[in-house]
């Protein structure tokens, strides 16, 4: 597995353009105790000066994060941040996922860990890359996915399939399943999923995932599997979140760390996508059906002006939604659809 790392000094080429920028990352482990820190202690332990520590302050507010400053006692990061690290996530990997990796990508900043990836050159094997922040994090249905630095989980893998987008139908609701086997092994309990592919906890969003193609759909062509995981409330996502969501700070007494985390959901992640054209959705079927968050319930379905409604009775061995409506069941595929439970 080769693993690289890239500093923001090397960022210029992972993103569009944008204004924002990260301070540097000295300064951010000096914050990441979320404890305070006077500015002239800053500024000795950095050899900088005190306008100078002021003015990378200054740009945390643009990164999503939530800096106190009190008079007498200085600055304080609410909540502190613990930066990704490829030697710990290294660490925690298994031997069966580190060998399908062939690069290992943790950019600080980038438009999207999907476009990114979307971007590169083929390579054999699994591409992975995390970001820090998202200046254009993407999500379904051409929304925005908020990225506040350091807080959450921005993930995306890039694989080659040779047999077309068929043979890997019902990937995204595999990839729920792995998603939540992850979760689980962190304690995280009560976890569904909702077709096609959220992460709910408690009927809040907690994830979401992003699959995307790059090449010929019905044939050789690479997937870009792009996932976001909510492992911090930031205020910037409390301002800018128009749907019920949940981070892993609300539902763990003690949430773990972000690098665990990041390795735990690779050792579920990457084997899936090793053996999914061979393998297919069937293995998954049956607890993605335990894990459904609106079986037998009463659910609309969106697909652009045209809306569907009926009894959600689970989904087909290929991972189409099944609809049971006054025509008898009735079956959807993936794509643009979005479902929504009757209240
Ligand atoms: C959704 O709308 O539920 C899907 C959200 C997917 C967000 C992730 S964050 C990492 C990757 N990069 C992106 O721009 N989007 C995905």
């Amino acid at each position: 597995m080769a693993v690289v790392f890239s500093g923001a000094i090397f960022l210029a080429s992972s993103m569009s353009n944008s204004s924002v920028e990260v301070p540097p990352l000295e300064l951010l482990q000096l914050l990441g105790d979320g404890k305070n820190h006077s500015g002239q202690e800053l500024a000795s332990l950095l050899n900088v000066s005190r306008t100078a520590i002021w003015k990378q302050l200054a740009k945390l507010e643009a990164l999503g994060l939530e800096l106190l400053s009190q008079s007498g006692k200085g600055y304080c990061l609410v909540g502190g941040l613990e930066l990704l690290d490829k030697d710990i996530i290294s660490r925690f990997l298994h031997k069966t996922a580190s060998a399908a990796i062939s690069e290992l990508t943790l950019l600080t900043l980038t438009d999207s860990t999907n476009s990114y990836l979307m971007r590169q050159e083929h390579a054999d094997g699994i591409s992975v890359c995390f970001a820090e922040f998202q200046t254009a994090g993407r999500g379904r249905r051409g929304r925005q996915w908020v990225s506040p630095f350091a807080s959450n989980i921005y993930l995306s893998l890039r694989l080659s399939i040779s047999r077309g987008l068929g043979a890997v139908e019902g990937l995204s609701l595999a990839f729920g399943v792995a998603v939540v086997r992850a979760l689980d092994e962190l304690g995280v309990d009560h976890l569904k999923l909702k077709w096609p592919n959220d992460v709910l906890w408690s009927g809040k969003k907690l994830g979401g995932i992003l699959i995307e193609v790059v090449g010929d759909p019905s044939g050789v062509c690479h997937l870009v599997v792009g996932l976001g995981l909510n492992l911090k409330s930031e205020k910037s996502m409390v301002q800018s979140i128009d749907q019920p969501w949940v981070s892993l700070d609300a539902i763990l007494p003690v949430p773990p760390s972000r690098n665990h985390v990041a390795a735990c959901l690779l050792n579920h992640i990457v084997p899936l996508l090793s053996n999914y054209e061979g393998n297919g959705f069937a293995g998954y079927q049956q607890e993605w059906e335990a894990l459904n968050a609106h079986s037998n319930q009463l659910v609309d379905l969106y697909m652009g002006s045209v809306q569907a409604t009926g009894l959600m009775r689970g989904v087909s061995s290929s991972g189409a939604l099944l609809l049971e409506t006054e025509n008898g069941i009735e079956v959807f595929h993936g794509g643009e659809i979005s479902l929504r439970a009757r209240v």
